[in-house]
């Protein structure tokens, strides 16, 4: 099977390459999937700039975690899915798990099936992303029914914010989100309340207290007129030095980190969810596996509206 492969430590053009690997074979546990679909994540590039293990994620030359395709075999400790079955998962994150190729073994809690009403770019796009928002909105309290809490994401329109903005307005929760002006409409296309530009010093300062506040931006510090007391501050990508006594000082009750992990069953909930006809997925490019360079230079870019997706036949 053909698979990607780094050589080393540089631009992407530089040392990713399309290799031949012999088929894996599921564990006991396990499914192997024929894949259709892989999301590119900043983690996947970003291991390949540095070289390492970076944070708890685990550096592989073989990389690839979100996956969406057809069970072709199952392990025989496997029940709920069958060969044939459409599924999608983030698999074994932080744990390396190559699933950028043609075959990827996949621990079978890690998957789900996939949304039906779904491209099956769509389907591998997601996992990490979503599950990102979900895991963040779940370390803040924001589970179940939001009527009535209002929502803060920055960064709305990368892949993990517009998924963001999506899951909590289908809580019912107020949904702020910040992007650039050209991404206004997609935004509100999506359900955000309100849109804020996030160069525009005055508007973000007048955004107004809410009860979470989601970042997704590299270095972002929340506007702290956003902050009340009691406010829970989640962020992925963590703060600058004093931005988390600053924070606290405006009243967060909770200012934290929080790191995504596999997790079929929360995948099931997202795809109900899909298939309820309240979250999509806004694929910003989807490229065959050959052209896996361009891909992870679009992402590289940082201005990507929604996913960047290798489709396989
Ligand atoms: N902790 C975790 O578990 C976890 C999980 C997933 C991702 N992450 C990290 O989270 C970050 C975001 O990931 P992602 O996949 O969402 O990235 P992404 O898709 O590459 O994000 C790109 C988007 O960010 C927007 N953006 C850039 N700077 C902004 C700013 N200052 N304010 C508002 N929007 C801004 C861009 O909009 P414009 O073009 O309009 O600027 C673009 O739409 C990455 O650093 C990633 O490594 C962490």
């Amino acid at each position: 099977m053909r698979a990607v492969r780094y050589t080393g430590v540089g631009p992407a053009a530089e040392v990713t390459e399309l290799v031949e690997l012999a088929e894996p074979a599921p564990a006991a546990d396990e499914v192997l999937v024929r894949v259709g679909a892989v999301g590119l994540n900043p983690v996947d590039v970003k291991i390949r700039a540095a070289g390492v293990d970076f944070g708890p994620i685990e550096y592989t030359e073989l990389p690839g975690w979100d996956v969406a395709g057809e069970v072709v075999a199952v392990g025989d400790a496997v029940t709920g899915f069958a060969p044939g079955d459409a599924v999608f998962g983030l698999a074994r994150f932080p744990q390396a798990a190559h699933t950028l190729a043609e075959l990827a073994v996949v621990p079978a809690s890690d998957l789900a099936l996939a949304p039906s009403t779904w491209s099956v770019a769509q389907q591998g796009a997601a996992p990490l992303a979503v599950l990102t928002a979900w895991h963040a909105f779940a370390a803040a309290g924001l589970t179940g029914d939001a009527t009535g809490r209002r929502v803060l994401v920055l960064g709305g329109a990368g892949g993990v914010g517009h998924l963001a903005v999506q899951v909590a307005k289908a809580r019912g929760a107020h949904v702020v989100a910040t992007a650039s002006p050209a991404k206004r409409e997609v935004l509100l296309g999506l359900g955000a309340d309100e849109v804020v530009d996030y160069r525009d010093e005055a508007a973000l300062a007048a955004i107004g207290p809410v009860d979470v506040v989601l970042s997704t931006v590299d270095a972002g510090v929340p506007p702290l007129g956003a902050v009340r007391e009691g406010t829970a501050v989640i962020t992925i990508t963590g703060f600058p030095d004093g931005a988390e006594d600053a924070l606290r000082a405006a009243g967060a009750k909770q200012v934290e980190r929080i790191m995504v992990a596999a997790d079929g069953p929360a995948l099931a909930e997202v795809a109900a969810l899909a298939d309820a006809g309240r979250l999509t997925v806004l694929v910003d490019t989807e490229l065959p596996l050959a052209d896996v360079v361009k891909l992870q230079e679009r992402l590289e870019t940082g201005r990507a509206t929604g996913k960047v997706v290798v489709t396989l036949p």
